[in-house]
């Protein structure tokens, strides 16, 4: 049989391609889920939890990009992203199929409301992500600065199934070793997976466990107070306006960059 037409219709990213990098590693996480890195330019800079735009190239040569947070944190050499595979999303479709060597777009323009200084200082930060949500997160856990900033970490990661939450597990295992902030996080981070649709320890949406209080009671931590906590949420729409409303509810003001909060939320990529 044939090649699909898709590898005909699309020119491909190389190397002369304006903001391309190299593709330098691609782990399939499930077949809904995969991670890659790629090389860091040079000159590149940006904050643990930021996001910049990637992607591949229209069947007209234009780029098609969509908004990746950066999983690495700030002093990695090279840059992790963490997505989601949708069958007819116009991007995702095909970065699925990326290998070592291809070359990706990613313009060198990092943003991002989900940042440490877009928080006021407090005793405790929770990290609330569903789904590929987590990788804002996955930069923040190993960024020093989140540990001198807060006493506690808890990063929450609710998934439909267990292999979803492959991810986050490896990653708070890898800190473990990590030189940099083992010590720190072993002190400080409470890492709280649970699923929603496969049977698991814990079990329910980060949602509903918080607003019943459960994920207090099983942590052995007070409900959220405007003076001793803050949080970070990233996942989807409904997911975010949800999480919203319990920071609303618990008396938590949104902040930013300019006018740092108590809470920041960041919609994760999907399509
Ligand atoms: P559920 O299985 O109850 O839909 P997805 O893979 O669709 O992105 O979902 C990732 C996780 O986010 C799932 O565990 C899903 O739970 C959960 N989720 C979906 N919507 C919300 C919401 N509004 N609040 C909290 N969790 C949600």
């Amino acid at each position: 049989m044939a090649q699909p037409a898709q590898n005909m219709i699309f020119p491909v990213v190389d190397e002369h391609t304006q903001d391309s990098v190299r593709v330098l590693d691609v782990r399939h996480w499930t077949d809904r889920l995969f991670s890659f890195e790629v090389e860091r330019p040079a000159s590149f800079r940006f904050r643990s939890g930021e996001f910049v735009m990637i992607g591949l190239l229209d069947q007209n040569g234009r780029p098609l990009l969509r908004a990746y947070s950066i999983a690495s944190p700030f002093w990695e050499e090279k840059l992790q992203f963490y997505s989601i595979k949708v069958a007819n999303g116009p991007l995702t479709s095909r970065l699925q199929h990326i290998k070592p060597g291809d070359h990706i777009i990613m313009r060198q323009k990092p943003t991002g409301t989900l940042v440490l200084d877009a928080l006021l200082p407090a005793k405790r930060c929770y990290l609330v992500a569903t789904g590929t949500g987590v990788a804002p997160f996955a930069s923040l856990i190993r960024d020093p600065e989140l540990y001198e900033r807060f006493d506690q970490v808890i990063l929450a990661h609710s998934c439909r199934e267990v292999a979803e939450l492959g991810y986050s597990m490896a990653l708070s295992e890898q800190i473990k070793s990590d030189p940099l902030i083992a010590e720190m996080a072993a002190e400080k981070l409470v890492y709280y997976p649970t699923t929603t649709r496969e049977s698991f320890s814990r079990m329910g949406r980060v949602t509903n466990l918080i607003e019943s209080g459960a994920l207090f009671d099983d942590l052995d931590l007070p409900h959220w107070s405007a003076e001793a906590d803050r949080v970070m949420i990233c996942g989807s729409m409904n997911m975010n306006l949800d999480m919203k409303q319990l920071c609303q509810e618990a008396g938590l003001v949104e902040g930013a960059n300019s006018a740092p909060g108590h809470f920041v939320v960041e919609k994760a990529f999907v399509g």
